[in-house]
């Protein structure tokens, strides 16, 4: 498939999404859980941020800290924003990046609402970040690069927007082996984060030609229950896992 036609298979999934006709079915909490999120962590984040589409918890290894600059790509409706609104408090700030506009104005309307005076969210691709150079301590991201079809632009891109000695912590899934062409050629992987997975090695290369350093990779079995939603049936588990991944400019 050609990449623009699947750059616009994954806005039109996304803004499905933020229209709630996309939604986990189950509990979301076990959901949340089972990717990395204690009891304490969700209770921060309000209950409309969570759509159940991360694959990891990117807060546990990013470690937010107070008054840090911290970004968050492929932010949605700002689940792991919010959570690291409260680790940077008010001397800190949370940029959330999203190239869905739906997406971007329930994360804006929920700030509003629920008065997350430190967190604000752009609209703009992960592949042209819009943040200048050297402004982030940390930048998170979950579940989204492997949907760009320019990864070494994005990771490009990250590496600029870090301070020096900025750090990354990145959820993400990738390829345990090779997804069998049946699988890889089904439309329905293609708006979603299976069909754009590449694998550990590929990652780690990119990122060490972007020029991060101290580069460490621990990688998971999905979940059950991610399998299933995300799988459509195809059996995905055991091409798939989930990589947390951290490294520093
Ligand atoms: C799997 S969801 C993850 C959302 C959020 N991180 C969470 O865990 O709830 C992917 C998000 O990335 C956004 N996205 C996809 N491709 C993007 C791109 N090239 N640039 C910016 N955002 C993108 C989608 O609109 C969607 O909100």
């Amino acid at each position: 498939m050609d990449k623009n036609e699947i750059k616009k298979n994954i806005n039109e999934f996304y803004d499905n999404v933020a229209k709630e006709e996309i939604i986990v079915e189950g509990d979301i909490d076990q959901l949340n859980k089972s990717l990395g999120y204690s009891e304490d962590d969700l209770k921060h984040i309000p209950r409309e941020a969570q759509l159940g589409l991360g694959c990891g918890n990117p807060k546990e290894k990013g470690k937010p800290q107070l008054g840090e600059v911290v970004g968050d790509l492929g932010s949605g409706r700002g689940m792991d924003a919010f959570l690291a609104s409260k680790c940077v408090g008010d001397s800190g700030l949370v940029i959330g990046i999203d190239n869905n506009y739906k997406m971007l104005e329930k994360a804006r309307e929920i700030a509003e609402k629920k008065g997350f005076h430190n967190t604000e969210f752009r609209l703009g691709e992960i592949e042209y970040i819009p943040i200048g150079d050297n402004t982030l301590d940390l930048l998170m991201s979950n579940c989204v690069i492997n949907l760009s079809t320019h990864k070494q632009q994005v990771y490009n891109e990250i590496y600029r927007v870090l301070k020096p000695k900025g750090r990354i912590s990145l959820s993400d899934i990738v390829l345990k082996e090779s997804l069998p062409d049946e699988i890889r050629n089904d439309p329905k992987v293609h708006g979603t984060w299976v069909g754009g997975a590449i694998s550990l090695e590929e990652i780690r290369n990119l990122l060490e030609n972007a020029g991060f350093k101290d580069i460490e990779i621990e990688l998971s079995e999905v979940t059950d229950e991610y399998a299933r939603k995300w799988g459509y049936g195809l059996g995905i588990k055991q091409y798939i896992g989930n990589a947390d991944i951290i490294g520093y400019k």
